[in-house]
């Protein structure tokens, strides 16, 4: 015999969460994004990636873009960094429209991208240099976005020498060290362990309550996007559309222990439902996260 839990609406919030959405309403829009269609040009003919896709992102806002594979969430993000044009619509950075890439938008991808000829300190050093930064400030900078990620003792090793958890670390102290006001990541754990990738969710909200910074993170993982988000972009495919914004009703600041909060499971029950619809044939996704106290990354 199997018990059924009852879990609350995933939209039922404890007084001090409204109260928080109240106030993330009321901060500026840093990233607003209108009626964006992305239709590729293939040897099949057009495939429409993205219709009118519109939704906004609030200063210091941490949102999460869930879906199915293929729903267009790397061409969105590409897009809004400005690494891939659009077929149609509009999009603003604090109101200005923007086309393009802009050191106003940083990226940290799957993949990677570190310079493997260059230490941990060259690497962050290299945007500031790039951008006219003196050698002595952009050193002393790039200590600082080092210090952060907690890769001091590294900042002389050369990529091969760290961790896959590691080099992502220096992708973000990198990508950070350009002071972009919206920073875009694509499955940036992707590549990693699931108890690395644990540790890095938990490094990054770190990073993130420490710098004023608004994030877009693109995943398919649920509980990546529940433990991370404060609202998290729900895309439907074939075309990307916007299904929902689901509003995360679990208090901040998170913890690992956190997953078995009935809100937690609630929220993740939902919208595993909107990416598997009953009828599919198709498993509700295991829980996959560990509890982890070992603060250490590698
Ligand atoms: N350069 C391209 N030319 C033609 N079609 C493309 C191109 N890039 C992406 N597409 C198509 O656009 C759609 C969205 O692709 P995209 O890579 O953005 O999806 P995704 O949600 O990031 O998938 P995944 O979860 O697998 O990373 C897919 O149908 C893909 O085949
Ligand atoms: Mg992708």
């Amino acid at each position: 015999m199997s018990a059924t839990l009852e879990l609350p609406d995933y939209r039922a919030q404890t007084p001090e969460v409204a109260a928080r959405f109240a106030r993330l309403r009321e901060r500026p829009v840093a990233l607003e994004v209108r009626n964006l269609t992305k239709i590729f040009d293939s040897a099949r003919g057009p495939v429409t990636a993205l219709r009118d896709v519109s939704f906004s992102v609030h200063k210091r806002e941490l949102m999460c873009v869930i879906g199915p594979s293929g729903c267009g969430k790397s061409t969105l993000v590409r897009i809004l960094a400005g690494l891939e044009t659009s077929t149609s619509g509009e999009l603003r950075v604090y109101g200005e429209p923007v086309s393009g890439p802009g050191p106003d938008r940083g990226m940290v991808f799957q993949g990677y991208t570190l310079f493997p000829w260059l230490t941990v300190k060259q690497n962050v050093m290299f945007g500031p240099l790039v951008a006219g930064r003196p050698d002595l400030f952009a050193e002393s900078e790039a200590r600082e976005w080092i210090d952060l990620v907690g890769l001091s003792k590294f900042e002389n090793a050369y990529p091969h020498q760290l961790s896959g958890g590691m080099k992502q670390r220096v992708a973000i102290a990198r990508a950070l060290a350009n002071q972009p006001r919206v920073l875009f990541m694509d499955e940036p754990f992707g590549a990693l362990d699931a108890q690395t990738r644990c540790k890095m969710q938990s490094y990054l909200l770190d990073i993130w309550k420490n710098v004023d910074i608004t994030i877009v993170f693109i995943t398919h993982d649920l509980d990546e996007a529940v433990f991370l988000s404060d609202r998290i972009l729900v895309l439907d495919a074939n075309p990307g559309r916007v299904h929902e914004v689901v509003e995360v009703p679990v208090p901040r600041p998170r913890s690992e222990a956190q997953i078995f909060d009935p809100s937690f499971m609630a929220t993740r029950k939902h919208i595993d439902g909107i990416m598997h619809p009953p009828g599919q044939e198709q498993k509700e996704t295991p829980v996959m996260r560990l509890a982890v106290s070992d603060p250490d990354v590698v």
